[in-house]
C-alpha cells in the first residue's frame, strides 16, 4: 500500500498523519509506503511546525526529519490511497490534479473514522497547543482504522 496524506501547508495536520500512519504500519509489520503533501505549496522544504513536533514526540513519534512538499498532478498515480484532511483540502486537491484526478483513490481522510459525516480535522494553524493535541488524538484513531481496513494488502 502507498498511501499519501494531503493538508493546506503540509506543515501541522499532514505530517503528523504520516508519522503516525508510518509507525503504526511499522509496528503491525506492514510494508506500506506513507507520504505527506500540501496544496498550497508555501513551506517547501520546511520541517513540521514545532507544536505538530512536539505532540507527535511526546506520543513516541519523531517526525522532525520530515519535509514539506506541494501535492502533484503525478501524485494521482502513483499512490493507492490518497487522504484528504478536510473539505477545503479536497476541493484544492482536485484544482490540482485536473483530468489526473483519481476520485476512486481520494477520499476525506475521517470518513474512515466517522463515514459519512465529511468531517473536517481542524487547522489547528492559528490556535495553541490544545489544538494540535485534538488534532494528534483524531489522527490516532483514525490511522488505527486504517490499518485494520488495509492490512491485508501489504
Ligand atoms: P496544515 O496547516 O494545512 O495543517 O499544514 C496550515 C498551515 C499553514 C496555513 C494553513 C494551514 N497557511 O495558510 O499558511
Amino acid at each position: 500500500m502507498k498511501i499519501l496524506m494531503v493538508c493546506l501547508g503540509n506543515i501541522c495536520r499532514s505530517p503528523i498523519a504520516e508519522g503516525v500512519l508510518k509507525y503504526k504500519a511499522q509496528l503491525a509489520g506492514l510494508e506500506w509506503v506513507v507520504e505527506s503533501a500540501g496544496t498550497n505549496g508555501f513551506y517547501n522544504g520546511e520541517a513540521p511546525h514545532h507544536l505538530s513536533q512536539k505532540v507527535s514526540l511526546s506520543n513516541g513519534i519523531d517526525i522532525s526529519g520530515q519535509k514539506s512538499r506541494q501535492l502533484t498532478k503525478i501524485d494521482f498515480h502513483q499512490f493507492d490511497r490518497i487522504y484528504a484532511m478536510a473539505n477545503d483540502v479536497l476541493a484544492y486537491m482536485k484544482e490540482i490534479g485536473g483530468k489526473d484526478y483519481d476520485e476512486t483513490k481520494t477520499s476525506l481522510f475521517l470518513d474512515e473514522l466517522y463515514p459519512g459525516e465529511f468531517r473536517d480535522v481542524p487547522d489547528p494553524w492559528y490556535g495553541k497547543e490544545d489544538g494540535y493535541v485534538t488534532v494528534f488524538d483524531l489522527i490516532d484513531r483514525t490511522c488505527d482504522v486504517i490499518i485494520k481496513k488495509y492490512s491485508e494488502n501489504k
